[in-house]
C-alpha cells in the first residue's frame, strides 16, 4: 500500500519502468476559479455548466483542469494546448496531434479529492473513493457487484474489518475496468481481486480470458484518510512515484 505523497510542482522524469500518481485538492478558492475554467476547452466548459449542483461543478473544472496543467508538463506544452479523443466508452486519452510519445493517463475523482495516474507505454486505470459506512447496503452491493468469491471473503471477515475490504475491493475492480477502458461492458462479478486488508493487491482471476490475470498488477492506495485508492497497470516491473499537486501553493493539504 502506497501513502507517500512528495509535494512537487513539475514531474520528475516518466521512463517506461515508472508509474506516477497526482494527488489533487480540488477545494481551491473562488479567485481561482475563473484562470482555471479559462484552461478548459470549449466542450469541456459546456460540459462543467450541466451539473446540477454547484460543488461538483467546482470539482469538475478543477479536476480537468489540473489534469490538462499536469499532462502539459509531461508533454511541454501549454496546458490549453492538450487535446484529448475518447474511447468507445468514454475514456479519455491523448490525442495524436499531442506527440505524445505513448503517454498514457487516468483520472479519477471522489469528494474533494483526484488521483491523476501516468504512465508511458502501459495501460493504465485509478479510483479513488470515499470510505463510508456500509453498514445498510455494503452487503447487497456486494452480492449484486462483487464475484461469488470476492463476496464470501467479506462475508467471512470481522466486522471491524469488512469496510475496508469492501473499499479495496471497489476499488481494485474500478481500477482494472478503467484500465481496460471498455466501461462495464467487462461485468463487475466476471472477475476476482483479493480484499483482504493483510493481502497485497492482486488480480487473482479472469476466467473470462486465463492470461488476463497474468497480464495486470494492482497496486493499493492511501490518498488521505477517508480515503482508499487503487491503481491497475499493465505488465509488472514497475516503480510507484506519488506526487501532490495543490493549485494554491506547494505544501500539504489537510487530507493528511
Ligand atoms: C465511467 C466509469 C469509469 C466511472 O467511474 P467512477 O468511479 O464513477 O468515476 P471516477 O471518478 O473514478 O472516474 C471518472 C473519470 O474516469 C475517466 N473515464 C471516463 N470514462 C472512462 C472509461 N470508460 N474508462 C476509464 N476511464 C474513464 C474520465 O477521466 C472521468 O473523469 P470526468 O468524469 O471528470 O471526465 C465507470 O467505470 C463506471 O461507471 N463504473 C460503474 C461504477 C460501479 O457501479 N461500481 C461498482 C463498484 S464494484
Amino acid at each position: 500500500m502506497h501513502s507517500e505523497w512528495q509535494p512537487a510542482t513539475h514531474p520528475p522524469p516518466l521512463t517506461p519502468d515508472a508509474v506516477h500518481v497526482w494527488r489533487i485538492a480540488l477545494e481551491v478558492s473562488d479567485s481561482l476559479l475563473p484562470r482555471l475554467r479559462g484552461i478548459l476547452a470549449e466542450d469541456e466548459r459546456r460540459r462543467a455548466e450541466r451539473f446540477y449542483f454547484e460543488n461538483d461543478r467546482r470539482h469538475f473544472v478543477v479536476a480537468r483542469a489540473a489534469m490538462r496543467i499536469l499532462l502539459a508538463g509531461y508533454l511541454a506544452r501549454h496546458p490549453e494546448e492538450v487535446r484529448f479523443a475518447y474511447g468507445n466508452y468514454g475514456k479519455p486519452r491523448l490525442a495524436e496531434e499531442n506527440n505524445a510519445n505513448d503517454l498514457r493517463f487516468n483520472l479519477s475523482h471522489s469528494h474533494g479529492l483526484a488521483l491523476l495516474a501516468i504512465s508511458r507505454g502501459r495501460e493504465i486505470g485509478v479510483d479513488v473513493e470515499r470510505l463510508r459506512d456500509m453498514e445498510q447496503d455494503g452487503e447487497p452491493l456486494a452480492e449484486r457487484f462483487f464475484s461469488p468469491r470476492e463476496a464470501a471473503v467479506l462475508r467471512s471477515l470481522p466486522p471491524q474489518l469488512r469496510r475496508e475490504a469492501f473499499f479495496h475491493c471497489w476499488t481494485r475492480k474500478e481500477a482494472y475496468i478503467k484500465a481496460q477502458g471498455k466501461g462495464l461492458s467487462l461485468p463487475l462479478d466476471q472477475f476476482d481481486v483479493s480484499l483482504h486488508p493483510d493481502e497485497p493487491a492482486v488480480l487473482l482471476a479472469t476466467p473470462h480470458d486465463p492470461q488476463e490475470a497474468q497480464r495486470w498488477s494492482l497496486r493499493g492506495l492511501s490518498p488521505g484518510r477517508g480515503y482508499v485508492g487503487a491503481l491497475a497497470v499493465e505488465g509488472h516491473s514497475w516503480w510507484l512515484w506519488c506526487g501532490e499537486w495543490s493549485m494554491e501553493g506547494h505544501g500539504r493539504t489537510s487530507l493528511d
